[in-house]
C-alpha cells in the first residue's frame, strides 16, 4: 500500500516513516526540510520503497502529483515550537492552516480515501484541571499574544478535516499529540526535553521556564508511533478526534531534577522568567495531561515508555560535545 507522509523528514515523521518502512508500506515523504533534515531519513533514503520530494505542502501541483496513488495520508507538515510560533505567526498560520486546507482539497481530489491529521494539546489553550477529554472546550488567550497562533491553526485545522469527513469527500482522524519525545527531536525551537538533556550533558544549568509547576506528560515517539499506525487501520476511528499522549503528569520542576539524577549531572537548575525568554506578556500552559480513554479503547494501546528510560535513549543519541 502506498502511503504519504507530509513532514516527513520531521521529528516524528521520520520515526512513522521508518516503521512504515518496517511494514512493507511504500512511503513517500513531501516536505520543505524547514525544521525537518534529511539526516532524519538517512536508513529511509536508502529502501527502495521510499521516495522523497521536497517541497511545500502550499504548492497545489507539487501535492497532486506527490499523492496520486496514496490511500492513506499522515499530514504532519507544520509550523512547529514555541519559539518559532511566537517570533513568526505569519508562517504559522500560513502552513498550517492553508498547508491543511490545501492538503485535504487536493487529497480529496486525488482519491486519496483517508488522511490523518496531526493536532496538538495546544489547542485546549488555558483550560485547567482534570486530564482534557475530547469532547472539552477550548480556552484561548487573547488574539495579540502570537504564542496562541499555533493553537487557534491548529483547532482550525481540526473543524475543517473534520467537515470533510461530515460531507464524505474523505475519512479523516484528527491526532491531538501531547508532547512528544525521544530521538532527533531538537531543543532549538523551544522543546523542553532535549533542552534539560543537553545541558545536564554539558554541565550547563538546566534552564526552567517560569516557576517550573507546569504540569506536562511525555509520550515516546516510538509509542505515538504504534498509536498512530493503529489508529490508521481501525475503521471506527475515522471521523474522530483522539488524543496521543502517555497519561502521567510530571512538573517541569521534577523533570529537571530527573533528567539531572538520571544523567549523574552536576548541572544547576536556573529559573527563568518566561518575559526573557518569550518577551513581555508570555502565557504558558500550567496543565496539559490527557485522557487517553478514547485512544485506548479504539486501539487497545496505552503508550508506555517510561520517562527515565526515555531521557537515556535520547542522551545517549545527543553528542555531548556538540
Ligand atoms: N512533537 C510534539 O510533541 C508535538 C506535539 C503536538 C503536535 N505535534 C504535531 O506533530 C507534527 C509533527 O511535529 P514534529 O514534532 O515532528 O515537528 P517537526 O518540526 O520535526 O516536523 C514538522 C515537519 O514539517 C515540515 N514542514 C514545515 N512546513 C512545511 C511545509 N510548508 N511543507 C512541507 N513540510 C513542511 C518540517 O520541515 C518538518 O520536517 C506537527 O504537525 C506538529 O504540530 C507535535
Amino acid at each position: 500500500m502506498k502511503v504519504t507522509v507530509t513532514g516527513g523528514a520531521g521529528f516524528i515523521g521520520s520515526h512513522l516513516v521508518e516503521e512504515l518502512l518496517a511494514r512493507d508500506y511504500n512511503v513517500t515523504v513531501l516536505d520543505n526540510l524547514s525544521t525537518g533534515s534529511l539526516k532524519n531519513l538517512s536508513s529511509a533514503l536508502k529502501n527502495p520503497h521510499f521516495n522523497f520530494i521536497e517541497g511545500s505542502v502550499l504548492d497545489e501541483v507539487l501535492l497532486s502529483e506527490t499523492l496520486k496513488g496514496s490511500e492513506t495520508v499522515f499530514h504532519l507538515a507544520a509550523s512547529v515550537g514555541v519559539r518559532r510560533i511566537v517570533d513568526d505567526p505569519i508562517t504559522t498560520i500560513r502552513t498550517n492552516v492553508v498547508g491543511t486546507d490545501t492538503l485535504l482539497s487536493v487529497a480529496s481530489k486525488c482519491g486519496c480515501r483517508r488522511v490523518l491529521v496531526a493536532s496538538s494539546s495546544e489547542v485546549y489553550g488555558k483550560s485547567f484541571g482534570t486530564p482534557f477529554s475530547e469532547e472539552d472546550d477550548l480556552l484561548f488567550g487573547a488574539t495579540h499574544k502570537s504564542r496562541w497562533s499555533y493553537g487557534i491553526s491548529k483547532a482550525l485545522d481540526e473543524i475543517l478535516a473534520l467537515a470533510y469527513h461530515s460531507k464524505n469527500l474523505l475519512m479523516t482522524i484528527i491526532v491531538r499529540f501531547f508532547n512528544i519525545v525521544g530521538e532527533r527531536q531538537t531543543g532549538e525551537y523551544g522543546m523542553v526535553l532535549p533542552r534539560f538533556i543537553k545541558q545536564a550533558l554539558s554541565r550547563e544549568p538546566l534552564t526552567v521556564y517560569g516557576n517550573g509547576e507546569q504540569v506536562r506528560t511525555f509520550c515516546y515517539v516510538k509509542d505515538a508511533v504504534e498509536a498512530l499506525i493503529r489508529l490508521s487501520l481501525c475503521e471506527q476511528a475515522y471521523g474522530k478526534v483522539v488524543n496521543l499522549g502517555s497519561p502521567y503528569p510530571i512538573r517541569i520542576r521534577e523533570l529537571a531534577e530527573l533528567v539531572k539524577k538520571t544523567l549523574s549531572s552536576s548541572s544547576e537548575i536556573r529559573f527563568i522568567p518566561y518575559e526573557d525568554v518569550y518577551g513581555v506578556g508570555f502565557e504558558d500552559i500550567l496543565y496539559r495531561v490527557p485522557d487517553i480513554t478514547l485512544l485506548k479503547n479504539l486501539t487497545g494501546y496505552t503508550p508506555q515508555t517510561p520517562i527515565d528510560k526515555i531521557i537515556l535513549r535520547v542522551a545517549s543519541s545527543q553528542n555531548p560535545v556538540e
